[in-house]
């Protein structure tokens, strides 16, 4: 989501393609190999850097998962910001996201936002003709819950084999919706009230959950806001004494802690800086114990558990 230079409609500048070459090769050398776009990043202008890359380095495309997204509209002369899953809008994005990005398929094509006027028949037919032509290998969604996950599966002859939602440490539903559902605790994060299920259903039905907002841009690993909640504060500084023991720097502690839950969920991380991207990536030499993690969860909730 960072690449590609501003959301405008300025064209594309080489500095934008240094800057996602750097990037890769900095992934690629950290053993991270799966890039997410999404049609609308940077109005495409993130799938066009990519796609300048690999038209450069070819080989680049296969040492790589691509996935993208689709469904989100922004306002235009033709009606408000909106979502759109109709299978006309479905075909018509994935195909300008392979012209953007120099490549003759998607390995996974997620849907972005849940759009209450989706049809998943229409749906079912958009994915099986995309697949059929070999332009998307796999499926799945973003932002959905296990309710929606089911009715959309039920009509679907592919399998939904992602789930990309906003999980991390600032940003903990998830986790809020299992451990307080049987307590009064639970009115604290309304938020959470969406959750139930939604992570038992994916691990139930072998979908990968990918966690967006991973490094919640900064705010616990270095960029912590003037208006940041006592809660915030604390949980910044014991990111960063723990990071300091461990000798790792405090985004991997971040991922380590999002990691170490059984779900073997995927960070999305958003940065765009290499030094950053390796850093993100010693979150895998390194298991943290169930002390930490409960008092990372603890310190980011702001109170004892249940
Ligand atoms: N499915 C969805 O609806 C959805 C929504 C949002 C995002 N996404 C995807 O998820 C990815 C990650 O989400 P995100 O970008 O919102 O969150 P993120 O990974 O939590 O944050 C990335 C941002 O935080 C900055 N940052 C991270 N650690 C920092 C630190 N210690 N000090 C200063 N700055 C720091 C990065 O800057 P630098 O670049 O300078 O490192 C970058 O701007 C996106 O790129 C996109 O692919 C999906």
């Amino acid at each position: 989501m960072g690449f590609g230079g501003a959301w405008n409609g300025d064209a594309l500048v080489e500095g934008d393609v240094a800057r996602a070459e750097a990037a890769l090769d900095a992934a690629l050398g950290a053993g991270i190999a799966v890039l997410d776009h999404a049609d609308i990043y940077t109005l495409g202008k993130a799938e066009q850097a990519f796609g300048a890359l690999f038209q450069r380095r070819p080989s680049l495309r296969e040492q790589v998962l691509l996935q993208s997204k689709c469904g989100i509209r922004f306002a235009d002369a033709a009606g408000p910001k909106r979502y759109e899953l109709s299978a006309a809008h479905i075909e018509r994005s994935v195909e300008a996201s392979l012209q953007r990005l120099h490549t003759d398929r998607l390995d996974l094509l997620l849907l972005h936002r849940p759009d209450p006027l989706m049809q998943p028949a229409e749906v079912a037919e958009a994915f099986a003709r995309l697949h059929r032509a070999g332009k998307v290998r796999f499926f799945g969604t973003s932002n959905m819950h296990a309710a929606q996950l089911q009715w959309l599966g039920r009509h679907l002859s592919l399998p939904l084999v992602v789930n990309q939602l906003e999980m991390s440490l600032a940003q903990h539903d998830w986790l809020e919706a299992g451990t307080t559902f049987n307590d009064p605790q639970a009115m604290a994060s309304p938020r959470a009230a969406a959750w139930p299920g939604t992570l038992e259903h994916c691990l139930a039905h072998g979908v990968q959950l990918q966690a967006w907002g991973a490094l919640a841009q900064g705010r616990l690993s270095g960029r912590l806001p003037a208006d940041a909640s006592p809660a915030q504060a604390k949980t910044a500084a014991l990111v960063g004494r723990i990071a300091q023991r461990q000798g790792l720097a405090p985004e991997a502690v971040l991922l380590a802690w999002l990691m170490r839950h059984p779900a073997q969920i995927q960070p999305v991380i958003g940065t765009a800086d290499p030094a950053r991207i390796r850093a993100c990536a010693q979150a895998t030499a390194w298991e943290m114990g169930r002390e930490d993690w409960y008092a990372l969860y603890e310190a980011a909730r702001g109170r004892e558990l249940p």
